[in-house]
C-alpha cells in the first residue's frame, strides 16, 4: 500500500517540477509511510527525492518507529546531547539539496525546519506542495473508507448514549466530558477535535467553546464532535432540545434539515463542489434565513477534520467517487441560538451516500 502511495507521490512531484518533497510529522507523512510523530521542538523532516531513496532526520529515540514501518527510509538520527544540526547537515548533503526545488507543506512546516533546509541546502527553493499532496489523499480507498465507517459508528453510538444522560441544569462542559468518555468507550481511539456542545445563545456561534452555563429547557443544544479510528476522523453535528423549542427555532430546525437533505441529494461525480453548497444554501435563502447561514456548507474529511475538497462557493473542483466530505448547513440567530445538522458523505458512482445514519428529526429529550 505504501509503495503504491509513494510511487504516486514521486510521479506527481516530478510532474510538478519538484526535485524533492520535505514533509514534517502530520497527516501527509502518516498517509505515505504510516509513521506518526508529534510535531515538537525536536525537528523531524522526511525527504522524498524524485530520483533516489527517501530519508528521514529524527531524534534517535524515534528511530525504532522507522525500523517497524514497511517503508525503507535512510535514517539520520540525532541525540538530545548532540542536537539536530549535524544530522540535518549530513542528510541535506547526502541528498544534495543545494539548488533544489523542495516541495513543502506550507500549512504544516515551521520556520524551524525552513531555516534548516535553507541553511544546509544552499540555494534551494521552498515551494508549497499542498495541491499535490491533497490530490493524493482526496479520494479514499476501501481501507480508508472502512476506517471512516468505524469512526462514524463509534461517534453515533457515543452520541446516542450521551443523549440519554443529558438533563436540564448540566453544563455544556459536563456534556462535552460525557461525549468524550462515551466516544472512547464506543471504540473511538481519539477525539478528532475538542467537542463542541453549545446551548441557547452560545449556540448562535458556530465554533463556540463549551461553557459552564447550565443548559435550560427549550434551548437548542448543538453537539458537534467525532471519533478517530486508524487516524481517520468522523465529524457529526446534531441539534436537540430538552423540552419543546420556541416556534421560530423549531421552524429553523426544519429549514436546516431540508438544506442538509438537499446538499446530500444533489452531490454526484463530475459536479463542481460549489454546486453542493449552492443546493443547500438555496433552501435556507428561500426560507428567508440566507444571512444567518454564515459558513461554507462543508469540508473534506479524512486524516484531517478539515481537508480538501471544500464545499464552498468558488470551488469548481469536480467531485469524484471516493471523496468524503461533510454537509453541514446551519442557521444562527444572534442572541437566541442556532441549529446545525452535519453528515459525512462519500461520493459513489450513483451519487453521495451518507456514512452517518443518526436520525435527523429534532430529538426532544
Ligand atoms: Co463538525
Ligand atoms: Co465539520
Amino acid at each position: 500500500m505504501y509503495t503504491q502511495r509513494l510511487n504516486r507521490l514521486i510521479e506527481q512531484a516530478s510532474a510538478h517540477g519538484f526535485d524533492v518533497l520535505a514533509l514534517v510529522p502530520g497527516p501527509d507523512l502518516f498517509y505515505l509511510t504510516g509513521l506518526s510523530f508529534h510535531l515538537s521542538e525536536r525537528p523531524i523532516v522526511a525527504l522524498f527525492p524524485v530520483d533516489g531513496p527517501p530519508a528521514i532526520v529524527l531524534p534517535a529515540l524515534e528511530a525504532v518507529k522507522v525500523a517497524q514501518t514497511a517503508v525503507e527510509l535512510e535514517v539520520f538520527p540525532y541525540t538530545d546531547e548532540e542536537g539536530h544540526t549535524p544530522a540535518f547537515q549530513s542528510a541535506c548533503a547526502s541528498l544534495a539539496l543545494a539548488e533544489c526545488i523542495i516541495g513543502v507543506e506550507a500549512l504544516q512546516m515551521r520556520l524551524l525546519e525552513v531555516r534548516l533546509l535553507e541553511r544546509y541546502g544552499p540555494g534551494c527553493r521552498l515551494v508549497p506542495a499542498e495541491d499535490v499532496l491533497a490530490e493524493l489523499r482526496m479520494c479514499k480507498d476501501e481501507h480508508e473508507l472502512s476506517e471512516m465507517r468505524r469512526a462514524v459508528a463509534a461517534t453515533e453510538r457515543a452520541l446516542g448514549s450521551t443523549m440519554h444522560q443529558v438533563e436540564a441544569g448540566m453544563t455544556e462542559r459536563e456534556v462535552a466530558a460525557l461525549l468524550t468518555i462515551e466516544t472512547l468507550r464506543a471504540g473511538g481511539e481519539e477525539m478528532a477535535f475538542s467537542p463542541i456542545v453549545v446551548a441557547g445563545p452560545n449556540a448562535a456561534s458556530p465554533h463556540a467553546v463549551p461553557s459552564d452555563r447550565p443548559i435550560q429547557p427549550g434551548e437548542p443544544i448543538v453537539v458537534d464532535f467525532g471519533a478517530t479510528v486508524g487516524g481517520y476522523a468522523a465529524d457529526i453535528t446534531r441539534t436537540f432540545a430538552i423540552g419543546a423549542l420556541e416556534p421560530e427555532l423549531a421552524r429553523v430546525y426544519e429549514v436546516v434539515r431540508a438544506a442538509n437533505g438537499a446538499g446530500r441529494a444533489v452531490a454526484r461525480p463530475g459536479m463542481p463542489a460549489e454546486e453542493v453548497d449552492r443546493a443547500a444554501r438555496a433552501v435556507i435563502e428561500a426560507a428567508g434565513y440566507g444571512e444567518y447561514f454564515i459558513h461554507r456548507t462543508g469540508h473534506g474529511l479524512g486524516l484531517e477534520t478539515h481537508e480538501p475538497p471544500y464545499i464552498v462557493a468558488g470551488n469548481r473542483r469536480p467531485l469524484e467517487p471516493g471523496m468524503v466530505f461533510t454537509v453541514e448547513p446551519g442557521i444562527y440567530l444572534p442572541g437566541r441560538g442556532g441549529v446545525r445538522i452535519e453528515d459525512d458523505v462519500v461520493v459513489t458512482p450513483g451519487g453521495a451516500k451518507s456514512l452517518t445514519t443518526f436520525p435527523r428529526e429534532l430529538a426532544v429529550l
